[in-house]
């Protein structure tokens, strides 16, 4: 089935006498019971930490968005990284990480995992089947994003899981960019596929969450033990919204991934520009790896300009009228940030110039594109 009906019709009450279209919101800590004996049965939800039908469902959609066989809901997009690499490590353990990881999963890597005695050793994102190298009797978990924040190169997917695989070592991918839409890494023999719900499925700007989908049912019993024991919850009402964003969420993808292909061709053709990163052109490093595995792009890349003054850079930003400067993508609206003030790498060349990012949202394209193109103007 594809998935526009796919999220059509998964995670929906069954059609009775009158039912509502959507699951009931039930909000609830205390759960009640009509016989003490049902208190500590395991087989049911005792308490609201358990969730409710409305998880339930959320739950479904997730694992149907990448036929995976466990899904978990967490209450953002970086709790779900985390909290799929502390279900997977322990004290002594080595976690390979991406060079082009999100920022924040870097700095947890970095400072945090020390603290249970967790090293991390950052690769180079091109390192393909190379990674089995760096892969010791330590090694846990590789932590996967492709493609990378910021600076978007394009991971050999097939070739690191099957390097991992053998040496029994799971992996993890931070898949947000891709929604789940274009890219489906589980297939590519991934372990665990983290999101940040808060940008596709959210959609509005107005909320955060994450889901963890697992590929089997193991890595999933492991997950939901972690999150049991350290006692993540989301709300009902936040996993209704993630809910009720999935309905739409193909045409907004749609919609919103066009538009950044076309700004992407168009900008590539720009003066002030030096180069777009975006694995859907021709001109990127990953591109035949991109068309090999993904099917498709998303709403986000990068374009890295003609040397210029970091003050005609935030002249350039502040110049765009309709994109908003704000952190995240995914929304309805169009966003764009300069990068290089967060910009860490350990395994890439200094960029030519200064990085910005574009979001694209719902917005008319030709109408955004006129947009930056009144603000190039100010970069003369
Ligand atoms: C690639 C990626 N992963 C994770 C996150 C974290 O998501 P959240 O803001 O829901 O914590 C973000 C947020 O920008 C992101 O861009």
């Amino acid at each position: 089935m594809k998935k526009e009906t796919l999220f059509t019709h998964t995670g929906r009450p069954k059609a009775g006498l009158a039912t509502t279209v959507n699951p009931d919101i039930s909000r609830a800590s205390t759960l009640l019971f009509d016989r003490a004996e049902d208190l500590y049965r395991g087989d049911i939800r005792t308490y609201g930490r358990h969730g409710s039908d409305v998880h339930d469902q959320l739950k479904k959609a997730f694992m149907a968005l990448e036929s995976g066989a466990h899904a978990a809901l967490l209450p953002s997009g970086h709790s779900a990284t985390t909290t799929a690499i502390l279900a997977m490590v322990k004290t002594g353990d080595n976690v390979l990480l991406t060079d082009g990881a999100y920022g924040p999963t870097r700095a947890f890597c970095q400072s945090y995992l020390p603290k249970i005695g967790v090293t991390t050793t950052l690769f180079d994102p091109h390192i393909g089947e190379d990674i089995v190298e760096l892969i010791t009797d330590k090694t846990s978990v590789i932590l996967l994003e492709s493609p990378s924040s910021l600076t978007f190169e394009i991971h050999d997917l097939p070739a690191m899981t099957k390097a991992a695989k053998a040496a029994g070592v799971t992996t993890i991918i931070d898949n947000t960019w891709s929604g789940g839409i274009s890219l489906n890494p589980l297939k590519l023999g991934v372990d665990i596929s983290v999101h940040a719900a808060t940008k596709y499925f959210g959609g509005h700007g107005d909320l955060l969450y994450g889901a963890i989908i697992s590929a089997d049912v193991k890595t999933g019993a492991a997950i939901d033990a972690y999150v049991k024991s350290i006692g993540f919850a989301t709300s009902p009402d936040d996993a209704y919204q993630v809910l009720r964003g999935f309905r739409s969420v193909m045409p907004r993808f749609r919609q919103a991934e066009a538009t950044a292909m076309q700004l992407a061709k168009w900008l590539e053709g720009q003066d002030a520009v030096h180069s777009v990163l975006h694995p859907g052109l021709e001109s990127h490093p990953g591109h035949s790896l991109w068309k090999r595995d993904f099917t498709g792009g998303a709403c986000l890349f990068g374009v890295v300009l003609n040397p210029v003054s970091a003050k005609k850079v935030l002249a350039f930003i502040n110049g765009l009228e309709l994109f908003g400067i704000g952190y995240s993508y995914g929304g309805y609206e169009s966003l764009c940030i300069h990068c290089d003030p967060q910009l860490r790498r350990s395994h890439a060349d200094k960029l030519a110039g200064p990085l910005i990012r574009f979001a694209c949202g719902l917005e008319h394209a030709d109408d955004l594109q006129a947009d930056i193109a009144q603000a190039l103007s100010l970069l003369k």
